[in-house]
């Protein structure tokens, strides 16, 4: 894995920038995909800077999200449909049809494990993905105890997962307890993964990601076994693999 440790957040987002524009510039008709979280905001304000610029177009580009949760109506301002339209979409030029999010409905109700799979087949495969981390290893929602050939499914969030994001919402009750998620299988197929990581709160995660065994106690560690992959992290998240790595 490449590992590019950046002096701030600010540094890892333009870092993060060039490595999707150099993408997409090779290949305007990528299939990207991309990551909700606070972590990627700084890259997402950015890539529209850049648009507005005229330095980037996004009119062929497909995108897919990784993840969403359950029990949440898609324009609810806490679904991941909204803060994607809201914190990038909608200020691009990418195509509403290339637009492309794991069927709620379909998981919910019929629990078609495997159906996104099929979409993200039929549309090619995902050229470049995104990823932030969770405090305890995730990556999208596959939990700790999540196995490297899982698919998309339907998904239970731990706690400390619901407690990290409940500062989005009005309380910890109203925190959805499911998700349905892309599985580490299915992003491990991606060709490209960009992962980025902010913040003392990563530190341990980013350890592990980079320095232990493969475990699925750290799901992120899975990431070890993909022949191209980029870390960009901040100095607070990595303090625990300077001079390590
Ligand atoms: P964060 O979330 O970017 O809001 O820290 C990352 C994640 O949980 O994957």
């Amino acid at each position: 894995m490449k590992v590019y440790i950046e002096k701030d957040a600010l540094a890892v987002a333009q870092k993060a920038l060039s490595l999707i524009k150099n993408q997409i510039t090779k290949k305007a008709d990528s299939r990207i995909c991309f990551a909700t979280g606070s972590t990627p905001l700084d890259l997402y304000k950015l890539l529209i800077e850049d648009y507005q610029k005229g330095k980037i177009d996004f009119s062929k580009m497909v995108t897919f999200n990784l993840d969403e949760y359950l029990g949440l109506d898609l324009k609810n301002e806490h679904s991941y449909h909204y803060f994607m339209d809201h914190n990038l979409f909608n200020h691009i030029n990418v195509k509403r049809e290339n637009i492309n999010f794991p069927d709620v409905k379909k998981y919910e109700k019929e629990h078609q494990n495997g159906s996104y799979e099929q979409v993200i087949e039929k549309l090619g495969g995902i050229d470049f993905t995104i990823l932030g981390i969770g405090e305890n290893g995730h990556i999208a929602f596959n939990e700790p105890g999540s196995q490297e050939q899982d698919i998309t499914r339907v998904v239970d969030l731990t706690e400390s997962t619901i407690n990290a994001n409940k500062r989005f919402f009005a309380s910890e009750k109203d925190v959805p307890r499911k998700a349905v998620t892309m599985g580490i299988g299915t992003i491990l197929k991606s060709k490209k993964i960009m992962l980025l990581a902010t913040g003392p709160k990563k530190a341990q995660a980013i350890y592990d990601t980079l320095l232990k065994p493969v475990s699925s106690n750290c799901p992120a560690s899975f990431l070890q076994n993909h022949k191209d992959v980029t870390i960009i992290v901040d100095e607070l998240s990595a303090k625990l693999i300077k001079n390590k790595i």
